[in-house]
């Protein structure tokens, strides 16, 4: 079949990877794509966002499926726009409804979901604008740290952990009353903090049933040991020595299948990823958020890892088989760093040009880059384009060694400000 993925990070290009390995893959499309997703299929210059341009774009081209990799269009609605389209409704979108994609689109949807689901999550309340000076009186007698989100999205920027009253009052001040987030920010969750080890669970749903397909923990902040600024993600590793069969069964039971069930008793219409963010406390599984679809660059060491046939796991949720699938693992560990601009996550500038010492590169049949903001220039060199770069993952037979080995792959690419924490995966020495 001919497939359109959406999307142009780290995520879509090993996405794209994946996909060009199905036997069922005839031709694949990438809208809009970077330099990496050029050597998987073909990059089309159509907007994430642009659903009649896709339309159109999958009538001429007898697409048969669209793989969404962010959020955006999913929070907007692609999965209703195509479903309520007389000429486009049979193409299969792996994807939640717009009404599912507000697990992530929106905290306080997700919150009240996990309440009444039972999920194990911290302590909230919500706020507006009417009811402020509440918001003000909750944080006054509220324990430190205090964690404050905006509703809806914020490109990662819109969770605060405040470590003293008066800057959980200024932060709450400058979400609800100055509008930070704009309308993402006119309601503004407030939660206890949750003290423990973070990672990430990511499963695939018809809302029926799901399998997981893959579990990372990343690295967010810029800075070696955990410091500096929040990013997207620096790096991720996986599978986790602490992941435990008792604890995954405690994730699955008290997490997954209640989501799952939710999602079912609701009549919410999913047909795509849930990534389940959580927090080990003690031995015990909290969830933090969810997202409607991968994560980046969760997705960089999850597809290596993931040894089915991703288009057979897509093509289950529609053919009803999902449940009948076996999902199967490399064993090996695998490691994923990022390089990232000079300056991200705050300003930085594109256009670098990208040296790969190929002769090494090609030798290593453990190791795999995957483009996230690069492009081509005119005269056909990879240049930078965005704030995380690229992601190197390898497999090795440990953490320690897999790091090891991206490492060593990234010290032979070179563009001008190029930086990767030295340090992902560090928990895990041996
Ligand atoms: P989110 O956008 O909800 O993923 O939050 C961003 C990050 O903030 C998470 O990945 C956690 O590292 C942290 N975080 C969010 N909520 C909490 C919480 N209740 N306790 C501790 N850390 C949190
Ligand atoms: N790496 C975290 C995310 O994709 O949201």
């Amino acid at each position: 079949m001919n497939i359109l993925l959406l999307g142009s990070g780290g995520r879509e290009h090993a996405l794209a990877w994946k996909i060009v390995q199905s036997k069922h893959c005839d031709e694949l499309f990438i809208a809009p794509g970077n330099a990496g997703t050029l050597q998987c299929g073909k990059n089309i210059n159509i907007g994430v966002n642009d659903f009649e341009a896709i339309k159109k774009f999958s009538l001429e081209n007898n697409i048969e499926m669209i793989v969404v990799g962010p959020e955006e269009p999913l929070v907007k609605g692609i999965y209703d726009f195509f479903i309520n389209d007389d000429e486009a409704k049979h193409i299969q979108l792996i994807a939640p409804s717009a009404n599912g994609a507000q697990l992530e689109g929106s905290k306080a949807f997700s919150k009240k979901f996990m309440q009444r689901n039972n999920i194990p999550t911290a302590a909230y309340a919500e706020f507006t604008k009417e009811s402020f000076e509440d918001g003000k009186t909750y944080i006054n007698q509220h324990t430190l740290p205090i964690v404050l989100k905006a509703d809806g999205l914020a490109a990662g920027k819109g969770v605060v952990i405040a470590t003293s009253i008066q800057d959980a009052l200024n932060t709450f001040e400058e979400m609800i009353i100055n509008q930070q987030f704009g309308e993402a920010s006119s309601k503004v969750v407030i939660e206890e903090y949750l003290d423990g080890i973070e990672l990430s669970v990511f499963v695939l749903t018809d809302a029926k049933y799901y399998k997981i397909i893959g579990h990372a923990k990343d690295y967010k902040r810029i800075g070696v040991g955990n410091t500096g600024l929040n990013t997207g993600g620096m790096g991720c590793v996986s599978p986790l020595p602490f992941l435990t069969d008792v604890f995954l069964h405690k994730i699955e039971t008290r997490i997954i299948q209640q989501t799952i069930n939710g999602l079912q008793n609701e009549n919410i219409i999913y047909n795509g990823f849930i990534f389940f963010g959580l927090m080990k406390v003690g031995d015990e599984p909290f969830l933090i958020e969810y997202n409607c679809r991968m994560g980046d660059p969760e997705t960089e060491v999850i597809m290596p890892r993931l040894k089915n046939d991703i288009i057979e796991l897509f093509q289950s949720i529609y053919n009803d088989t999902l449940k009948d699938i076996v999902v199967e693992f490399d064993k090996r560990a695998c490691a994923a760093i990022v390089a990232a601009s000079k300056g991200y996550p705050g300003d930085y500038e594109k256009g670098k040009v990208i040296q790969f010492d190929n002769s090494v590169i090609q030798q290593s049949n453990n190791s795999f880059i995957f483009h996230a903001g690069t492009k081509l220039n005119d005269d056909g060199d990879v240049v930078t384009n965005g704030g995380r770069v690229l992601a190197v993952t390898s497999f090795g037979s440990n953490i320690s060694e897999a790091v090891h080995q991206s490492k060593k792959i990234l010290n032979h690419i070179r563009f001008d400000g190029m930086y990767f924490r030295n340090d992902i995966g560090y928990e895990f020495n041996s």
